[in-house]
């Protein structure tokens, strides 16, 4: 694989074509912890954040330091503590938001703003009941407010997924103008489809003026269950920074996941054109960290970081494993840290997974033996959801007369 370091925005791979190397952005402590009931004290928080460094993520937006002191402290501690990767305040567009969130970023060794104002039309009416030339002055006065203090302003019109291209457009050039740098394009309520998230971002690159050298990033919801196909249709269209959670966690049906869509880009990387900087030997660890942080279950299926994500069952699909990996297995759990790809026996379970599990025993029955233990496993299965280890050496023990420590 071609390395592409976090300042080169690409390189070409062997056959000339370009990898682009897309930035993560993390956002578990922030839209994540808005997930109901996930919220995380500071001290978890930083430890949290010093995983995420080390995962490898590009951006960390370890929290809205003007809602509460709790959080303002939590921003203000892994600013000071963590390092190696940006860290970024998060504030509406006021001035007092603006000002905690600068206080709080103070000592990161490398900070940005991300302020955030509404633009549909749905959010100006009944929300912020404001018109869009008052929303337009907002924006122009908050960026340039805030750009006295920091350089590195991103901006994202809320609800930008229901506004209008025209003022949508209206409202990107006027914070470019103000200084915003990094633009994110928020489907805040996961209504986008892929094709249309894509092409969402294909007209605002080619429309907005002045957009040259702005970096364009994706945040994506999962009310659909699209927020990871919108985001790599993002990528697709040209966006080099993704806004994600370990586990997906957040508002609702929760944010872009990142280890979804860093082992897609990961493992698709050819038909992506792109790469990340994440270290995905991390990925199981964090995802654990998180979920038992925020007690926040993990779904047995969930892909990469579920209980069932490189377990099989099925007789046909384990004989296939047992063969060759790749017949049943799309990537490697050890890459993942993912603690061991364990075939499961159940009801569907052939004889060669049975055997298998029985010569780790370091047990070698004869094929008559063989016989009578695959009738009484398959007893057993059919009464339950698994049949455990204990369970097959007992069944050992007694059709094979060997009985097992
Ligand atoms: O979903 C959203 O719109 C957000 C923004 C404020 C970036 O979380
Ligand atoms: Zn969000």
């Amino acid at each position: 694989m071609n390395q592409v370091n976090s300042n080169q925005a690409s390189a070409a791979n062997g056959q000339g074509k370009e990898i682009k190397r897309v930035h993560i952005f993390d956002t578990t402590l922030r839209d994540g912890e808005q997930a109901p009931g996930a919220s995380l004290h500071p001290e978890q928080k930083i430890v949290i954040a010093r995983q995420l460094a080390q995962l490898g993520v590009d951006v960390i937006e370890p929290g809205f330091p003007i809602s509460s002191p709790g959080d303002f402290m939590a921003v203000q501690r892994i600013s000071q503590e963590v390092t190696g990767v940006e860290i970024c305040g998060f504030a509406r567009a006021v001035k007092e938001d603006i000002d905690s969130a600068v206080r709080a970023t103070e000592a990161a060794e490398r900070r940005r703003l991300h302020m955030f104002l509404s633009s549909s039309n749905i959010h100006l009416d009944f929300q912020l009941r404001k018109s869009r030339e008052q929303v337009i002055q907002i924006a122009r006065s908050m960026v340039a407010y805030a750009k006295q203090f920091v350089d590195r302003i991103e901006f994202s019109p809320m609800d930008a997924t229901r506004t209008g291209d025209e003022f949508l457009f209206e409202m990107i050039e006027a914070v470019i103008q103000e200084g915003a740098t990094i633009i994110n394009i928020p489907d805040t309520v996961g209504y986008a489809l892929p094709e249309e998230y894509g092409a969402m971002f294909t007209r605002v690159m080619n429309n907005v003026r002045g957009g040259k050298g702005v970096e364009y990033s994706a945040h994506c919801h999962n009310d659909l269950g699209l927020a990871v196909a919108n985001s790599l249709a993002a990528i697709q269209a040209g966006v080099t920074q993704v806004e994600v959670t370990v586990n997906g966690v957040g508002e609702r049906a929760g944010n872009c996941s990142l280890e979804e869509l860093v082992m897609a880009i990961e493992t698709r990387k050819d038909a992506m054109g792109a790469v990340t900087g994440i270290q995905t030997p991390y990925i199981y660890e964090v995802s654990q960290k998180v979920s038992r942080a925020m007690s926040f279950p993990i779904a047995f299926n969930k892909p990469i970081v579920g209980r069932n994500a490189f377990q099989h069952e099925a007789g046909i699909h384990q004989d296939g494993l047992l063969k060759n990996r790749n017949t049943y297995e799309i990537m490697d759990p050890d890459r993942l840290g993912v603690p061991r790809n364990m075939i499961i026996l159940g009801k569907h379970s052939g004889r060669h997974a049975i055997k298998h599990r029985v010569s780790q025993f370091g047990v070698n029955p004869t094929e008559e033996q063989m016989e009578a233990l695959y009738i009484k496993f398959k007893e057993l299965a059919d009464l339950q959801k698994v049949v455990q280890d204990h369970q097959l050496m007992e069944l050992i023990g007694h059709t094979v007369n060997t009985v097992l420590e």
